[in-house]
């Protein structure tokens, strides 16, 4: 059996909160500290500030036992053997990572160090951040035989954030000192050797007891680099796809052919070759502008990644094109809209391509009613309801009169409308999906004129302009 450990985790964000419940679950003591009192009163009484899945009944089973809220960071790291840093690194006006809440939750915790901890960086943060951590503790009059610094990059996607990491592909422990690793692999004991798994509440996922997560113990350095480095990569994939996708549309291909053909070669591999209307989100914009600074301190010109940022900010452009050319003109055009968190099962917009698509088509005058699953709230605090902007509770109420619907994320409820009622309900039966949900052929048989992403676009009587590929 594992030996609980009582850890800290500063932060209650996306990574942070996750972390916490998911130490909490797999048995671990943990106090999650922020220094936002309404969020704590929240989470205490079993509120949750994002929508993720699992987590409303993971935060409800550990809340009044393993896992406790607080604002007292002084406290947290006394109690502590571990302490996380998962607080934000927003995007500064250089394009690199913003570390000062990292400088200030650093030197408060060199403030209440009493014992030997290790501190651990779970935040996204450049390479050096680690020695920045040590040097700054150092500073505040810490010894250095008090504290060990390490890094432990968090992989998880949102919307499957619990999953990811109750069942990650690895565990990355990047770690100077025995004292420092053999901790963390304590921590992760649960998982790496399968116990969790055999539990019979355990949340299932892709892990079990014959096949545990492996860890990979690095320099802290290295570890740093993983995180950017595995971020970059896969918005690098994403923007390569577009790319593809924008050749197949001129030459009539379809790309979701080409992108199986391309992912079945196991060296490529077939996930995130999903063309759409470019990446968002909180993470894959601000790591890869920070990934391509740290390039650029160090010496390196990492010109792709100025290449792959270019592409994703064309691709939305080019699918605002793509509805110009479907409606001709936009003043006074009413537009339904799926989709207003950057992707499906979550209620995040940060970044997020279908909310910038939204403001263009407003401030072209359009009419718009949308519908997201989960992220209208937060919607509505960016774009506020009014006059040109209505947010609707279904799709079909989004689709009502309708010039035009578009798809702007993927949530499977999307890819499972009822297609004739979908039909009848638009004023024309004009669907332009900016994430392949739907298959031509299936749409043309419902009558429809469907547009979408690196396929050649379909309409019952063909259009000249329609079934031209669209420039940008
Ligand atoms: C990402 C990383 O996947 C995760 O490992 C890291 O810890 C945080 O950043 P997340 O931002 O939650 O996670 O979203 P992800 O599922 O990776 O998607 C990012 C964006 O890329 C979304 O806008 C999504 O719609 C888009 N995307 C993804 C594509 O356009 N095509 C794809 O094939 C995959």
């Amino acid at each position: 059996m594992t030996q609980p450990i009582t850890i800290a985790v500063v932060g209650s964000g996306y990574v942070g909160l996750v972390a916490s419940v998911c130490f909490a679950e797999i048995g671990h003591r943990v106090i999650c500290v922020d220094n936002d009192e309404a969020k704590v009163r929240m989470l205490r009484e079993g509120g949750l500030p994002i929508h993720e899945e699992h987590l409303p009944e993971m935060l409800s089973r550990h809340r009044t036992g393993r896992l406790e809220f607080t604002t007292d960071l002084h406290a947290a790291t006394r109690a502590a053997q571990a302490i996380f840093i998962a607080v934000g690194t927003p995007q500064s006006s250089t394009g690199s990572a913003d570390l000062s809440y990292v400088d200030a939750v650093a030197s408060e915790i060199a403030r209440s160090i009493n014992s030997y901890k290790v501190i651990v960086e779970k935040s996204t943060v450049p390479v050096y951040t680690n020695e920045w951590i040590r040097r700054v503790i150092e500073r505040n009059g810490v010894s250095r035989d008090l504290f060990d610094v390490a890094s432990n990059p968090e992989f998880l996607r949102e919307g499957t954030a619990v999953v990811d990491f109750l069942h990650p592909d690895r565990i990355v422990l990047g770690a100077a000192t025995d004292r420092a690793s053999d901790l963390l692999k304590a921590l992760y004991h649960p998982l790496t050797s399968g116990e969790y798994y055999r539990a019979a509440n355990a949340i299932p996922g892709s892990r079990s007891e014959s096949d545990p997560p492996p860890i990979l113990l690095t320099s802290t350095k290295a570890a740093e680099i993983i995180k950017h480095a595995s971020n970059a990569f896969l918005a690098t994939k994403i923007s390569f796809i577009n790319a593809v996708a924008n050749i197949c549309e001129a030459a009539g291909a379809d790309v979701e052919e080409v992108a199986r053909g391309i992912g079945m070669d196991s060296r490529i591999g077939g996930k995130f070759l999903r063309a759409g209307i470019g990446y968002g989100g909180s993470c894959f914009p601000k790591d890869v502008a920070a990934f391509r600074n740290v390039a650029e301190l160090v010496g390196v010109d990492f010109g792709l990644l100025r290449e792959v940022e270019k592409i994703n900010e064309e691709q939305k452009q080019r699918f605002f094109q793509k509805v110009r050319s479907a409606l001709w003109t936009f003043r006074g055009k009413k537009i339904g809209v799926l989709g207003l968190a950057f992707k499906g099962g979550t209620d995040d917009i940060r970044e997020s391509p279908a909310l910038d698509i939204v403001q263009k088509l407003l401030d072209e005058g359009c009419i718009v009613s949308a519908y997201d699953p989960a992220a209208e709230s937060r919607a509505k605090e960016v774009v506020p309801p009014g006059p040109q902007m209505r947010y609707v509770d279904n799709p079909y109420a989004a689709a009502q009169d309708a010039d035009a619907l578009l798809v702007l994320n993927d949530w499977q409820e999307f890819a499972e409308l009822d297609l004739e009622k979908l039909h009848y309900t638009l004023r024309y039966p004009i669907v332009i999906d900016g994430r392949n949900l739907f298959d031509p052929s299936v749409m043309l048989q419902h009558g429809f004129t469907y547009l979408s992403v690196g396929r050649p676009g379909i309409a019952l009587q063909p259009d000249p302009v329609t079934s031209l590929p669209s420039k940008s």
